[in-house]
């Protein structure tokens, strides 16, 4: 049986032709592309040199290694929260519930004043810790890696919880519910 690469017609909502697109639409087209993979929404929390807590909603969040226990994501390079990321000894990471679309809002602002407007305390290591999530990492920042316009943050994880629920869902740039069992 010959098995066919070809995008189908469905998968061909946006595509990469360099003979007919601008730098901005095949840009454009491959982050629709790359929508097309659901992830589910993470909060990633820490504190600045200052002591102050930083924290942004993230979706690039992954498994890398159980053992030894390893996790990454990925910052953006203009992200105003960059250096204290890249820089900081531990960060927790908050698996958002599918309930708390308004949180994971909240935390994609740019800047904003992102810790008056839900319930934390200070967790290990006094990293901000949100109350209330699916499932919770602690995790110690070991390496930076060059990603491009972003940084691959890996991170042992020291300490972790789940209560479980329902995870936020999100795929082509929209908040979804999963599909009945
Ligand atoms: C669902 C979702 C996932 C996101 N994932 C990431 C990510 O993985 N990495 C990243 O740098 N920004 C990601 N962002 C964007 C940041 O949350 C956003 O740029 C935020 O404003 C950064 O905050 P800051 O500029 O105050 O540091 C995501 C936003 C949303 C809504």
């Amino acid at each position: 049986m010959t098995v066919s690469h070809k995008p189908t017609t469905a998968a061909t909502e946006a595509s990469s032709d360099t003979a007919t697109q601008s730098p901005a639409e095949r840009s454009r087209a491959l982050r629709d592309t790359l929508g097309q993979f659901a992830t589910g929404v993470t909060v990633i929390t820490t504190l600045d040199t200052a002591g102050q807590p930083v924290g942004m909603t993230v979706n690039s969040f992954n498994s890398v290694s159980l053992d030894p226990a390893l996790i990454l994501w990925s910052i953006d390079r203009s992200s105003l929260s960059y250096t204290a990321f890249t820089e900081c000894e531990r960060f927790a990471v908050h698996v958002l519930k599918g309930d708390q679309q308004h949180v994971s809002n909240l935390f994609a602002g740019r800047g904003a004043d992102k810790f008056g407007q839900v319930k934390w305390h200070s967790g290990p290591g006094g990293i901000p810790q949100l109350d209330d999530c699916a499932a919770l990492f602690h995790c110690r920042r070991t390496q930076n890696i060059e990603g491009g316009d972003h940084t691959i943050l890996l991170a042992e994880v020291l300490e972790f919880a789940a209560s479980g629920g329902e995870p936020l869902v999100f795929h082509r740039g929209r908040y979804r519910a999963l599909a009945g069992e």
